[in-house]
């Protein structure tokens, strides 16, 4: 969570408010899914724990992506800014971090940014009281994501990137 307004401190399963994923439309993949039985499915296709999502394949696969907080943060955006169908990451808006740099501004092809804070919720589906305690913001991977995003209807502001996902664009080629 952001800081010291989180909810608590003593978790790493923080849910996706299930109406942020259903406004982005339907995944193939969420690799670090939260621990059965979780209340709502975040995609077709779950990796939870003691299998290593980080470490798993990721097939062809659309990913959603919430990964954990901290330091791993980042290894967790860099395989999905290399993985070759793409995906959409939800993540804090620490702008100004070397992560954040180097994973989103120099790879993702659009960012959401939320207006107002997120509330998470429980392993169990209940809501957190409490607000995340910081700006979230939604990064996409590919061009599919970075239009998702862009037509999502959720209450944000959407600046494009121009980076070239590359092996997206492979795909999406060998598709038309
Ligand atoms: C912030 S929660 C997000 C849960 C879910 N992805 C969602 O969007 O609601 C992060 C989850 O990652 C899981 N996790 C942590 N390390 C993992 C790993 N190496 N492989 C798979 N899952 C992991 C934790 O169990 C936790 O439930």
């Amino acid at each position: 969570m952001g800081s010291h307004q989180s909810p608590a401190a003593d978790t790493t399963t923080w849910l996706t408010p299930p109406e942020l994923i259903d406004a982005i439309g339907v995944f193939d993949l969420d690799p670090c899914a939260a621990p059965s039985p979780r209340p709502w499915p975040t995609a077709m296709r779950h990796i939870e724990l003691p299998v290593d999502g980080l470490a798993a394949d990721w097939a062809r696969d659309r990913v959603w992506l919430n990964p954990p907080y901290g330091a791993q943060t980042s290894a967790w955006l860099a395989k999905l800014a290399d993985h070759p169908a793409g995906g959409v990451a939800l993540v804090f808006a620490r702008t100004e971090t070397a992560g954040f740099v180097r994973e989103v501004w120099q790879k993702a092809t659009g960012v959401l940014f939320l207006h107002g804070r997120l509330h998470f919720h429980r392993a169990d589906g209940t809501r957190a009281a409490s607000n995340s305690g910081a700006p979230s913001c939604l990064v996409a991977y590919g061009h599919w994501a970075a239009v998702a995003l862009r037509d999502s209807g959720l209450d944000g502001t959407f600046v494009p990137l121009h980076n070239v996902h590359s092996a997206s664009l492979v795909l999406e080629g060998a598709a038309a």
